[in-house]
């Protein structure tokens, strides 16, 4: 490659680089961090958290799909996503509820991957409010279905039925592991019961 070709392009990767973010030092506000990040992915739909994929394994198969992230509690350590109560990821968590959250968001450069316990929820009310307030969307659409996720069509197509199959999946963290890409040096920790910890990326 031409000198004149190579400092163009390091031209145009600068130009499409974000700049560099400060860094966190402390392991305790690092965690911090990431729970407000995730707090703040289930209110914008623009953030980079906010589409996950959602790992669960069936006997000796893993399973993989993306989902939204519709809550996220610090306190509670739990996030929240919703699903059709027909679809075969409720039935593989309820055979076995350990799976796992991955997601990457470019902005902060983070990836998080949260090793979850998945229960579906089983207050009345509670998913009762929070469908009062889906129906009126078009994401309601996605509930409402004559036919649960992956049944064989004739053709594609939105066929609307009478009644919903909402349900609510909390996914309580039973350890989060950070890493953060860098430019001086990529970094990553592993919070869990045992405590925070540096690891090495
Ligand atoms: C961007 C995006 C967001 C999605 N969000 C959800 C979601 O929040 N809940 C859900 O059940 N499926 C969601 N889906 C669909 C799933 O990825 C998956 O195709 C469907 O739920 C069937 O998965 P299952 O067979 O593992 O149950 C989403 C798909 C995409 C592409």
């Amino acid at each position: 490659m031409s000198s004149e070709g190579s400092s163009r392009d390091r031209r145009s990767a600068s130009r499409n680089a974000l700049p560099p973010r400060s860094r966190i030092e402390s392991l305790r506000l690092i965690e911090t961090a990431c729970w407000q990040e995730l707090e703040r992915a289930a209110r914008e739909r623009e953030h980079g958290w906010r589409i996950m994929t959602l790992a669960t394994v069936e006997g000796e198969q893993a399973h993989a799909r993306s989902v939204t992230l519709r809550g996220a509690d610090a306190a509670a350590q739990r996030l929240v996503f919703y699903t059709d109560d027909r679809s075969p990821k409720l039935a593989q968590m309820k055979r076995n509820p350990l799976g796992t959250l991955l997601a990457w968001c470019r902005q902060l450069s983070w990836q998080v991957r949260l090793q979850v316990r998945l229960v579906q929820e089983t207050d009345a009310s509670l998913v009762s409010e929070r469908w009062a307030r889906l129906r009126m969307t078009p994401a309601a659409q996605d509930y409402l279905s004559p036919l649960a996720p992956g049944e064989p069509l004739t053709h594609p197509g939105q066929e609307r039925g009478s009644r919903e199959h909402f349900s609510i999946v909390n996914a309580e963290v039973l350890s989060l592991d950070w890493l953060e890409l860098h430019p001086e040096g990529h970094r990553r920790a592993l919070f869990s019961a045992g405590g925070p910890q540096w690891v090495q990326p």
